[in-house]
């Protein structure tokens, strides 16, 4: 073991002692943002749309030690996720929210009530798939009819939870889903450059396709970086799910341009087109993000004996300057791992800390260490 996967390692262990101190304190609630390390001062009872990159965690570190504990932990949460899916809100994200705790749940334990959960939150995701467009209608109440014909960038990582239910129903409707959203993603949301769209607006009743917007970056012209980031991973994925080298393509178009706009020192701007002399804040979050798809579209060119060391390199660059520059994983001062992930609050924007850039830096860890952890994806993890 090389020194650096030596020091890789041991972020990992100071992040689950991290966990380990935080289980306790959190109990069964959900840390989302926080200004000063201490996300206890604010957690959401159901989780807001990052819940589940907590408890996604807490199952990293149920896999990277084999203690049992974590699973009885995530256990507790069962009726917390039951009470979301019964009253709570549920957009877009429930694919994020599900997939990575009743997957893995249902994964690790066999437990029924988990298996019920991805059935169901499939169910409510499916519901917002607009079969004339072909696209996963972005926020919003069904019945509202502002934002109908919108999708969105992020909603590739989504996906996977279509295709879990897929895999653990054999009912085919999911994954077809899933697999029109990310072509018509693939086709409307990358502009020829490799840069993205963050949104995308088609006429929702007849489904014809408008234009690309932004809402994450900076304006309609621009490229958040962090909606960049979702696009490569969330291409990687749907390469993945489908076998289909369109979307292994796609996330090296994105993954190219992130390489060409990449500051030296390996963390981008929020938005790589903001005009010259704006005050330029970072997103580690979105550092971590690009980290996991380029990790893992290397993975991908390598089987299909097509190279990409460039990727693992650029993925490699970024983390070690996650771990040297914003990590607090060291340490008992924070709660959080990272600092410097760019967040608007009320049209103000920050750096603060955020659960899905810890959630991604500690998935990142693991992918350099040559682990799959396979939260994303149900064919590879297997049922
Ligand atoms: N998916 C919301 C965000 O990245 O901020």
């Amino acid at each position: 073991m090389g020194e650096t996967e030596i020091a890789w390692r041991k972020e990992l262990e100071a992040i689950v002692h991290r966990i380990d101190r935080l289980m306790p304190i959190y109990g069964t609630e959900f840390p989302h943002l926080a200004w000063n390390g201490r996300y206890s001062e604010q957690l959401t009872v159901e989780g807001s749309w990052t819940g589940s990159f907590w408890t996604g965690m807490v199952y990293l570190a149920a896999r990277i030690t084999g203690e049992r504990k974590y699973i009885d932990y995530l256990l507790d949460y069962l009726p917390v996720y039951d009470k979301r899916l019964n009253e709570g809100w549920l957009d877009h994200d429930t694919g994020f929210l599900f997939q990575l705790y009743a997957v893995p749940l249902y994964r690790s334990t066999g437990d029924k009530r988990a298996r019920d959960q991805v059935v169901r939150a499939a169910d409510e995701l499916l519901k917002r798939f607009n079969p004339r467009g072909g696209f996963i209608r972005a926020w919003g109440r069904l019945d509202d009819p502002e934002r109908a014909g919108k999708m969105i960038i992020d909603c590739l990582l989504n996906l996977p939870l279509l295709h879990s239910a897929t895999a653990l129903t054999l009912n085919p409707a999911y994954a077809a889903a899933a697999e029109r959203h990310v072509r018509n993603a693939a086709r409307y949301q990358i502009r020829a450059d490799g840069s993205t769209h963050h949104t995308f607006d088609f006429e929702p009743d007849k489904g014809e396709p408008i234009g690309g917007f932004n809402e994450g970056g900076y304006d309609d012209e621009s490229c958040w970086s962090r909606g960049q980031a979702w696009g490569i991973y969330g291409f990687v994925l749907a390469y993945a799910q489908t076998g289909d080298r369109l979307y292994m393509e796609a996330a090296r178009r994105l993954a190219d341009y992130w390489l060409d706009e990449l500051p030296e020192d390996g963390i981008p701007s929020w938005d790589f087109r903001l005009p010259t002399g704006s005050a330029s804040l970072r997103d580690s979050s979105a550092a971590a993000i690009a980290a996991c798809g380029m990790f893992e579209l290397h993975a991908a060119l390598r089987e299909s004996g097509n190279g990409g060391d460039r990727y693992r390199a650029c993925a490699i660059r970024m983390l070690e300057a996650l771990r040297l520059g914003y990590s607090t994983a060291r340490g008992d001062e924070s709660e959080a791992m990272l600092n410097g992930v760019f967040g608007r609050v009320s049209g103000v924007e920050y750096e603060l800390n955020a659960i899905w850039g810890d959630y991604f830096y500690m998935e990142a860890l693991l992918l350099a260490c040559g682990e799959r952890p396979n939260m994303w994806t149900s064919t590879n993890g297997g049922f």
